[in-house]
């Protein structure tokens, strides 16, 4: 199956009870056993639920993995992950993962021992210079939120399997349909599908996908146990959503490409962070393992006063964070996603003041451009 094809024809196809060409909601708590421990597969909706199911197996298609999981949320997903370690486990990320991940692991699962350390995973030398007797993981997010830097994920893999460590791809900015990290050597996948795959800003759900029968049953234990599991509704909307995933990137990327076109020679534009920009320092990875470079770009106008003149002044880009969706959004990462993060600290990564951040959507690109223009102008 081609890889649009299997948006719409992968997981589970439809209804077999009634012919329904979409799986239905199964708004459901419970399921009648036929005696004790004689059930059709479903028992408890925390457990398993059929709607989820189908979303599960969706997305473990798309990944190319063993198993799917679907929680609440981006968030409730790593942190099931993340559970996998013990107290006295190490983990080494990636230095500008998004401001979540890097809140999770500095302010709660630091409590619980699971010790982080943040490098450029960019970099590769990095990585092996890090690792310790205890490191059990190396955790990378590739293209970065918000300065879109791109890790090598075939050879920072190779370098933790030969150590020992799981590897875990954060997939959210690329989707399975531009990367896919498993079939690089990943074993762990994880997204926000709030962003792309959802794609309508109406659903915060998160999904992660494992390589192995063995960590697909250690991640539904801890899934089961946890509990932060997806509702059937939403896991409906998601299933929906990923449908059209093949052709809203498609149109992103090419709105994209424009967008970055005019800003990269726009007189007030210092820098512009794009993967797709042959000037990126990483353009020839993100060539060999991405099938797009996607929807995401920042540019910096100097200070946090232009800035914010320029996301006063845009009227097609709503001010909000999230991104991945139809419309086009657009924000001040210091202020907004990454205000959890020290000042100095996103000094040190390069997330400047006057850096902003939009996620391109799919209307008219004339209109978008003519947009950033008049915001940008005097
Ligand atoms: C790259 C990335 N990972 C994870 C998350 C967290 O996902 P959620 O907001 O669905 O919990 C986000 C949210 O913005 C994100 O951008």
């Amino acid at each position: 199956m081609r890889r649009k094809t299997k948006l719409i024809h992968g997981g589970v196809p439809g209804d077999p009870h009634t012919g329904a060409v979409s799986v239905p909601i199964y708004q459901v708590s419970t399921y009648k056993q036929e005696g004790v421990g004689g059930h059709k597969g479903f028992e408890y909706s925390r457990t398993g639920n059929p709607t989820r199911h189908a979303l599960e197996e969706l997305i473990k298609d798309l990944e190319e993995g063993y198993a799917g999981f679907a929680f609440a949320s981006g968030m409730a997903a790593i942190t099931a992950v993340m559970m996998l370690f013990n107290s006295g486990d190490h983990v080494i990320l990636t230095d500008d993962v998004y401001g979540g991940t890097y809140r999770v692991m500095t302010k709660v699962l630091n409590r619980l021992g699971i010790e982080p350390t943040f490098v450029d995973t960019s970099d590769l030398s990095n990585i092996e210079k890090h690792i310790r007797p205890n490191t059990k993981a190396l955790y990378i997010e590739t293209p970065t939120n918000p300065l879109l830097k791109i890790t090598d994920i075939q050879a920072a893999s190779a370098i933790a399997k030969k150590h020992g460590l799981l590897t875990i791809v954060d997939n959210t900015f690329s989707t399975p349909y531009w990367q896919t990290p498993i079939a690089l050597g990943a074993d762990i996948v994880v997204h926000s599908a709030t962003k792309y795959l959802g794609g309508h800003s109406d659903v915060v759900a998160g999904l992660a996908v494992v390589n192995s029968e063995e960590l697909a049953e250690r991640l539904h234990f801890l899934q089961n146990s946890t509990g932060g599991i997806l509702g059937p509704q939403d896991s409906w909307l998601l299933m929906r959503g990923i449908k059209t995933l093949g052709v809203r990137m498609e149109e992103h990327e090419e709105n994209t490409r424009k967008i970055v076109e005019f800003l990269a020679s726009h007189p007030a534009v210092q820098n512009v962070y794009y993967p797709g920009l042959e000037s990126h320092p990483n353009y020839e990875i993100a060539k060999k393992q991405m099938r797009g470079f996607g929807g995401m770009v920042s540019f910096d106008v100097g200070s946090a006063e232009k800035a914010e003149r320029v996301l006063n002044r845009v009227r097609y880009f709503t001010l909000a964070e999230s991104l991945g969706a139809v419309e086009s959004l657009i924000s001040l990462p210091a202020k907004m996603t990454h205000a959890s993060i020290p000042k100095e600290r996103r000094e040190q990564l390069g997330i400047t003041d006057g850096l902003i951040r939009v996620s391109v959507g799919l209307e008219d690109v004339e209109d978008l451009i003519e947009d950033l223009a008049q915001a940008l102008h005097g």
